[in-house]
């Protein structure tokens, strides 16, 4: 039998990239198979096997995990002081870059805030940053990005006239889906985020930011199109649920559908200054 020869690092590199792992957590490569805790679990639970050997990852390939994250309720707690304190939007943003409670934090680039006009009257909000709004520190910059734009124009629009932030502002690693822990760290902040824009009307684009901001566990085909009262504490502001441009550009028949939602929202932005 001849032996699998052993993959390159490129090859290496090339399969964990089209795994979606692209970032790495430490500078050095961690065994966690010489973890003896480990090792011995996986003695006593698994048959004898032929040895094969596993080549090491090659160096700056991502750990398996981040250094472990204050406990959620801990993080939760000290988001919402944290954010509460918060009297303007330079002012929250100079505390979420301090904030250590949320372990994406440490596998993301950098902090993606938000884009746009703090004043506008309309504010979309998406998930989370993807591999380009990491890069580049802004969200919705990437191919959804681009969709986006091209709805806000729809209605006469363009970037320097709304406000676009994320329910969560680190991208996860690879994209991955966020966790509910996560989730709820970050909430607190883009709730004051919104409080602190109080645009006229709230846009939340796809089911996760739907389902977070709007507080409704029904799905977006059953939410899109829909009015929702959302309470910042101080105001309430109708809210409109939509799909999300990444969903539109992989089923491109609900744009007609999307098409919709944005005339009622544009209708809705004139009667409110009518
Ligand atoms: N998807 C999102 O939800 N937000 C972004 O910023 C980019 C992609």
């Amino acid at each position: 039998m001849t032996p699998e020869s052993a993959p390159t690092i490129q090859q290496l590199l090339a399969f964990y990239l089209e795994a979606g792992v692209d970032c790495a957590l430490t500078d050095e490569p961690v065994n966690r198979l010489s973890d003896p805790d480990i090792m011995s679990i996986t003695r006593e639970a698994a048959p004898a096997q032929p040895v094969r050997t596993i080549p090491a990852p090659p160096a700056a390939i991502p750990a398996a995990r981040a250094e472990a994250p204050a406990a959620p309720e801990a993080a939760i707690l000290s988001a919402r002081e944290a954010a509460r304190t918060a009297s303007s939007l330079e002012a929250l943003r100079a505390l979420m870059e301090t904030f250590d409670g949320c372990a994406l934090k440490s596998t993301a680039t950098r902090l993606v805030f938000a884009d746009g006009n703090p004043q506008a009257r309309i504010m979309f909000v998406g998930e989370a940053p993807g591999r380009e709004e990491d890069i580049e520190g802004l969200p919705f910059v990437g191919r959804s990005g681009k969709l986006l734009d091209r709805m806000i124009a729809a209605i006469g629009l363009d970037r320097s006239s709304v406000y676009i932030a994320n329910v969560i502002p680190w991208r996860p690693p690879g994209n991955r889906t966020p966790t509910p822990q996560e989730t709820q760290i970050c909430l607190p902040f883009i709730q004051r985020q919104i409080e602190l824009v109080n645009p006229d009307v709230l846009v939340t684009l796809g089911n996760p930011s739907t389902q977070t901001l709007l507080s409704t566990r029904e799905g977006i085909m059953k939410t899109r199109g829909r009015w929702f009262d959302y309470d910042t504490g101080t105001r309430t502001i109708r809210a409109l649920a939509t799909f999300h441009p990444a969903y539109l550009l992989r089923s491109p028949s609900y744009k007609r559908m999307a098409w919709q939602d944005l005339r009622a929202i544009a209708k809705a932005l004139e009667q409110v200054s009518a």
